[in-house]
């Protein structure tokens, strides 16, 4: 073996040192803090231009408090700008007039490889969305585009992790929209039932970290789903009610960097203390919606 080795050292002297690394590596115990890299990603956005409070289809929606539309456009900027910062491109859709949660750009659809599915919404205030966007994606260009046949509000309640794909029911998407899924993406696609109605969406009640871990807020669950995110998320970290209601968990993660609520203060500790990168956004105006970083961003995977 040695002198298999040794016969390569002339040829590729670097060969040897990855080799040499990766034996001492591995004799080495697993860091207490695993040292997280962020990846670039590319997410779609939608401007505020036509953003209101014009109906109520969630708890947070209250249509006669008033919505300062000039300070949600100067948020959703400068959460464009930090993506765009931390080395993201964001590619922007445009409003639609009289589509008021058409800035919610989670609820388009899902988007892995060369294969998208665009939303088909439960209630009538929104249902104009899934078109728009799905010619938005048409025109984009995507090799496999389907229009969702059952209920499916897109990343608002699929969320990939890793090689899985979690999916809520419960308030909006159907389970049907699950096999949908399945089916169309070849993934696995494990289902969970929300039981919240503050937490209408699985963005609001989960964040996907990285390819093996989540974050969650546990009450937002149905028994038997925290069954199954127990089984599979041994290391989640648990989120505490003052994050969830201030929608902590409604983040956008990198990998290293995680940007969410700057009301988010003990998410942001956790997350610290497990070596992420917490990056906190002030999104008020759009949570009079019942939104926040994740449901102004879809990830095409
Ligand atoms: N007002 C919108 C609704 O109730 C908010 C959607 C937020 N989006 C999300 N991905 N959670 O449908």
């Amino acid at each position: 073996m040695l002198g298999h080795l040794r016969s390569w050292q002339c040829k590729d002297s670097r060969l040897l040192r990855e080799i040499t690394l990766t034996s001492v590596a591995t004799l080495r115990a697993p860091e207490p803090t695993p040292a997280r890299r962020s990846t670039s990603r590319r997410y779609v956005m939608c401007r505020p231009d036509h953003f209101e409070v014009a109906y109520s289809i969630n708890p947070w929606m209250d249509p006669g408090a008033p919505v300062d539309r000039a300070l949600a456009l100067a948020q959703w900027d400068t959460l464009r700008r930090c993506f765009e910062s931390h080395g993201h491109s964001v590619e922007v859709v445009p409003g639609v007039p009289g589509l008021p949660d058409m800035v919610f750009a989670a609820n388009s659809g899902v988007v892995i490889g060369a294969r998208a599915m665009s939303a088909r919404f439960t209630h009538p205030e929104r249902a104009a969305e899934g078109p728009a966007y799905h010619a938005w994606f048409a025109e984009r260009g995507f090799a496999h585009l389907v229009a969702a046949g059952e209920i499916n509000e897109g990343e608002g309640d699929f969320l990939r992790v890793g090689d899985r794909i979690l999916a809520a029911t419960g308030f909006r998407s159907s389970p049907a929209a699950h096999r949908e899924v399945e089916s169309f993406f070849g993934r696995p696609v494990v289902t969970l039932g929300l039981v919240d109605p503050r937490f209408y969406h699985l963005d609001t009640a989960l964040m996907a970290l990285d390819e093996h871990t989540v974050a969650y807020y546990p009450a937002a669950f149905d028994a038997e789903s925290l069954d199954v995110l127990a089984a599979l998320y041994p290391d989640a970290i648990l989120a505490r009610e003052a994050d969830a209601l201030v929608l902590g968990l409604n983040g956008v993660s990198d990998g290293h960097n995680v940007f969410l609520a700057a009301r988010a203060h003990g998410l942001a500790d956790a997350l610290r203390e497990r070596g992420y990168n917490p990056v906190g956004i002030d999104l008020s105006e759009l949570l009079k919606a019942g939104g926040g970083v994740k449901c102004c961003t879809l990830e095409l995977h």
